[in-house]
């Protein structure tokens, strides 16, 4: 049967070759998703390590669980932020994944709001217990919030100058509460963009692309994804016992950049000993096998001995 390509982990390669991780060693994954990545760095720490790993959605543990005992139960999950992470592991850690963003799981699941293709309300949280949903939020949100959240996690400027604030304008008068409405409101607000010079898009792809840039952005600003990043970042450096490796997976250039400056201004401080020069890219292969991957960017930073 053709594997379910969705489901795999996204540079996996390039993960486990800036991590390295070592039997008896201690490593954290703060996305655990549908552990795929997990279950890679698990094998690897056994014997004598131990495998710490969160996720926001509870939803997401069980499965983890039971994939997990295949190979050892020197384990612990945690239905938590990867901002804490320097609470579940006080003694530290060897190594460290996060692969930000969306599981497929999340998007495949209309009662979730994450994709404009499956109607559903429109909650896009990734924890359900935790903050208002979507729909919720969009209730009580400015115009001038809200442009700036279209245009720094949605990249709405690509669609005009003023395109994000027309938008948010249209948002907060329709106030939509499902996943249609906000196709809707996106849809006759924003025009599509025109094709890049020279290479062909498929005019459905262009239709959708402010419409996917949209719930990019409000998915981003309802689970605050850049405030959890910046607390990681920040507790990283002594997060990371000795040695300690970290690899962080984005797939937004918001994201991106943070992770850049903060592993930058790492090394500079001595806090790191090396840090990726360039963001690390999927192989062509990996980019047609995944289409999921042609946005994600990884870098790495290792702390000294
Ligand atoms: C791209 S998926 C991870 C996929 C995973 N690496 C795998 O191999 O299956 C991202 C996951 O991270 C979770 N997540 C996102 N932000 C988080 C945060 N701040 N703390 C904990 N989990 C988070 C999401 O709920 C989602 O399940």
């Amino acid at each position: 049967m053709e594997p379910d390509r969705r489901h795999i982990p996204v540079l996996m390669a390039e993960v486990l070759a800036a991590l390295d991780p070592q039997p008896g060693e201690i490593a954290a994954d703060g996305t655990l998703g549908a552990a795929g990545h997990a279950l890679e760095l698990f094998r690897r720490v056994t014997p004598g390590g131990r495998l710490i790993a969160c996720d926001l959605d509870p939803a997401n543990l069980e499965p983890a669980m039971e994939s997990l005992f295949t190979i050892g139960d020197a384990f612990d999950l945690h239905h938590a932020n990867f901002s804490d992470l320097p609470a579940l592991s006080p003694d530290g850690v060897d190594v460290l994944l996060a692969d930000l963003g969306v599981s497929s799981m999340q998007i495949d699941d209309p009662a979730r709001g994450f994709s404009y293709r499956r109607p559903g309300p429109l909650d896009l949280r990734m924890n359900p217990a935790w903050g208002p949903t979507a729909a919720q939020w969009l209730r009580n949100v400015g115009v001038e919030e809200l442009t700036t959240v279209l245009n720094d996690f949605g990249d709405f400027t690509e669609f005009g100058p003023v395109a994000g604030k027309k938008l948010a304008q249209a948002i907060c008068d329709a106030k939509p509460t499902t996943t249609q409405d906000l196709t809707r409101v996106v849809l006759n607000t924003t025009p599509p963009p025109k094709p890049p010079p020279g290479r062909f898009v498929k005019p459905w792809q262009l239709k959708y692309r402010p419409v996917a840039c949209a719930f990019q952005a409000i998915r981003i600003a309802v689970n605050r994804e850049l405030a959890s990043l910046h607390q990681l970042l920040m507790d990283l450096p002594r997060l990371l016992r000795p040695g300690g490796r970290a690899a962080i997976i984005t797939f937004h250039s918001g994201e991106d950049r943070l992770v850049k400056q903060a592993f930058r201004a790492g090394l500079r401080a001595g806090e790191y000993e090396a840090v990726a020069d360039a963001a690390v890219r999927a192989s062509p292969q990996e980019r047609y096998d995944n289409p999921r991957s042609r946005s994600a960017k990884l870098r790495w930073a290792r702390r000294p001995r």
